[in-house]
């Protein structure tokens, strides 16, 4: 196991590069079951998350190469398999792989996908698609399996329960190849989903709505392999600007456009740091102590999102004022405030919501990552911290930003990772 060492109160100077989106890779990478011939990736990330993916793609007998930050998957040889529990439990986003699979072959089993532990993190939506595009779903101690009942060539429209976004990519997997029309109505509208329908699309789908509510999906008989572009990560993005917040000085993320952060744009400036956007890169400048936010509240895309949260909450803990969190997608996005807490933040909890009472001060901590974004969080807060940060569950962080410590180093920032003792 290793951990984070981080010596606090530097402040942050310099740009940062943005790679593709994580939670756009896993659904691409899924994706590529689907289709016939090569399938090439450009502007990975390097993540753990994505090694999990590969895995997977080279268990189930896929050719994977990589290159830079280039990804090339032939599935052509795969034949029906079902995904070890092993990895199935590395990640939530393990399920598209299964969906992808039920997809292609009509049958197959799964383990219960893992994840970060945000709350009771339900599968019902999946299941619940799978069931509308005429899958019988079984489910015991083991998981699930399901077969494809009905093949038949009509017309399908369900709406989902809430818009979530792997139940959407879901979705869109199980009904690219089936024939007949698709409707999912109450969609996620989230960018990673426009962009696997993006690449569904060149690769041959007929998918009308991205970005919409409703999309509407006429199968066709087969896909062929393409090369796609991820997007960039907006999450990772907002991450790096907000340290600014935290530790002080001005930081320039590159590769991504203020449209896909639009929803963290007025809190930032209402907070006081100076936001200047240009195409492909934006930059935040700190001028002094931030102000409170006024309540920030997260729903699904195109509101705030709830990935962010626990971020903007360090910054708030160094706020002059108080801010109200509201997490309305997630249970459990506060596994960060015990270590707050222990550097000196002043944070109230009660179920999904938290007061922040900004402190002019915060103090190195021992803080253990709980989840990805609360690791992020916790990363934050000991940047602008006086004193020495160890930072444990360093693997959480891992499965969504490349070597964090290189990036914050490069920016004027002493991180440095070492072995758990
Ligand atoms: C994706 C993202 C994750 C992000 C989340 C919300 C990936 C790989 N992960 O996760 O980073 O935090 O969207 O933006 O893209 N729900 C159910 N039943 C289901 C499925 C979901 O009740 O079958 C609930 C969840 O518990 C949660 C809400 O729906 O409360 C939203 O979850 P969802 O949009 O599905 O998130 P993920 O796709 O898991």
């Amino acid at each position: 196991m290793e951990e984070l060492i981080i010596r606090g109160g530097n402040p942050l100077y310099g740009e940062v590069p943005v790679y593709g989106a994580k939670n756009s890779i896993l659904p691409l990478l899924a994706a590529s079951l689907l289709v016939k011939g090569e399938s090439t990736f450009e502007n990975c990330p390097r993540l753990s998350d994505v090694d999990t993916a590969i895995a997977i793609l080279r268990f189930l007998g896929a050719k994977v190469e990589t290159e830079g930050r280039k990804i090339t998957v032939c599935t052509d040889d795969v034949t029906a398999a079902d995904i070890p529990c092993l990895w199935m439990r590395k990640m939530r986003g393990s399920i598209l792989f299964f969906g992808a699979l039920l997809s292609r072959f009509g049958e197959g089993k799964s383990s219960r996908p893992g994840g970060c532990p945000l709350g009771e993190r339900p599968v019902d939506l999946h299941l619940f698609v799978m069931e509308q595009m005429g899958f019988s779903v079984s489910e015991d101690d083991n998981g699930f399996s399901a077969k494809r009942e009905e093949y038949c060539n009509k017309k399908r429209k369900f709406r989902l329960r809430i818009p979530s976004v792997g139940a959407t990519e879901n979705g869109i997997m199980l009904s690219v190849l089936t024939p007949g029309e698709t409707k999912i109505e109450n969609a996620a509208r989230e960018p990673e989903i426009g962009d696997l329908i993006a690449f569904l699309n060149k690769a041959g789908a007929k998918i009308t709505g991205a970005g919409s509510k409703t999309l509407k999906i006429e199968g066709v008989s087969s896909l062929k392999g393409i090369c796609h572009t991820v997007i960039p990560d907006r999450i990772a993005a907002g991450t790096y600007l907000l340290a600014a917040g935290t530790a002080g000085g001005s930081v320039t993320v590159k590769g991504i456009d203020e449209s896909l952060l639009r929803a963290a744009m007025p809190p930032l400036r209402e907070a006081g740091f100076l936001v200047e956007s240009f195409p492909g890169e934006i930059r935040l400048t700190r001028k002094g102590r931030p102000l409170p936010f006024s309540k920030l509240s997260t729903s699904p895309y195109p509101g705030f999102p709830t990935d962010l949260l626990p971020q903007f909450m360090a910054v708030a803990a160094y706020a002059h004022g108080t801010t109200l969190f509201v997490d309305n997608v997630f249970e459990n996005r506060f596994s960060h405030v015990p270590d707050l807490e222990k550097g000196g933040a002043e944070i109230d909890v009660a179920g999904n919501v938290a007061l922040v009472y900004g402190k002019e001060k915060l103090f190195g901590m021992h803080a253990q990552a709980k989840d990805l974004r609360a690791g992020a969080a916790l990363l934050l807060a000991a940047l602008g911290a006086q004193g020495e940060t160890v930072l444990t569950g360093v693997e959480h962080i891992d499965r969504g930003y490349e070597k964090i410590e290189d990036t914050f180093c490069a920016l004027g920032g002493e991180v440095l990772r070492r072995e758990s003792e």
